[in-house]
């Protein structure tokens, strides 16, 4: 892709540390990261569970601010959340009074875009997640991918700077979740979206991203980022086959035994 090729970097996390509470009560939740976070990137953070991923989600998104050092976002400081950094959990917080097309055309409305414009946005990103045609539903007649992909059609209506989403399809039953994967990687492709993408599931990150983040237990500390390719090569091929390669196999044993050595 040309703009990961630039490498145009859009968020810097400079010598971040979290600590929530104070003193005897204290937990150190983040300890010294540092990570840039380029346009057009795909990167996925895996780590134990409690090392501190949603926390340092939150630091990027300005829900949480760091104990020391900085979040820069094209070079000023991240102090609050802002419609250009979209985030996405895994429970879609979505307005049960509103119809789909009232939840995605939310951000645009309050931005006073042009009634037109509102409704070409929303048109666009209805189909981009397959909800052509669901408009005039209300979210809670949806089914839980559905209500998903709402929520990201939602963020995506803001054309945010940078998605975060946080164990976005970690509810969702195995088939859902795979084709919500292949959704989210299409979007990506097509809209040169920068997401940064939590998950615990291994195969999750390496099917997505070009970059894999793996942290330590608590407090949470880079280990080793992995630059990845194989997100591409399905987009290329149209098929999963990497999974069966042995370079596919090898970096999924390696992030494994990281990950395993951090929880015995
Ligand atoms: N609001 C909070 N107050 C106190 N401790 C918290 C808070 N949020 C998270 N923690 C603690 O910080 C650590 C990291 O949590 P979290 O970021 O949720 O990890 P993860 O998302 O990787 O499971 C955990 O030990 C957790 O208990
Ligand atoms: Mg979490």
């Amino acid at each position: 892709m040309s703009a990961q090729a630039k490498k145009e970097s859009l968020i810097k996390i400079k010598n971040m540390s979290l600590e929530y509470g104070e003193s005897i009560n204290s937990t150190l939740a983040l300890k010294n990261i540092n990570l840039e976070i380029n346009k057009g990137e795909f990167i996925c953070v895996l780590g134990p569970s409690g090392c501190g991923k949603s926390s340092l989600l939150k630091c990027i998104a300005g829900y949480v601010k760091p104990s020391s050092g900085q979040v820069l976002m094209q070079g000023e400081e991240v102090d609050e959340p802002d419609w250009h950094r979209g985030v996405v959990f895994q429970s879609p917080t979505l307005y049960p009074w509103m119809t789909v097309n009232e939840n995605v055309e939310f951000g645009p409305k309050m931005r006073n875009l042009p009634k037109a414009k509102i409704k070409e946005i929303r048109e666009y990103f209805l189909d981009e997640v397959n909800l052509s045609g669901f408009g005039d539903n209300y979210t809670f007649e949806l089914s839980g991918g559905m209500k998903q992909r709402v929520a990201i059609a939602r963020v995506l209506a803001n054309y945010p700077q940078v998605v975060l989403m946080d164990e976005p399809f970690g509810a969702l039953d195995a088939l859902t979740r795979e084709n919500m994967q292949n959704l989210i990687r299409n979007i990506w492709e097509e809209n040169n979206t920068t997401i940064f993408f939590i998950t615990h599931d291994v195969d999750e990150a390496l099917l997505l991203a070009n970059r894999v983040v793996v942290m330590s237990k608590q407090p949470g500390e880079i280990i080793k980022i992995f630059d990845l390719d194989f997100t591409n090569q399905i987009l290329a091929k149209g098929t999963k086959e990497v999974i069966y390669n042995d370079d596919y196999f090898k970096i999924k044993n390696e992030i494994m035994d990281i990950i395993h050595s951090q929880i015995d």
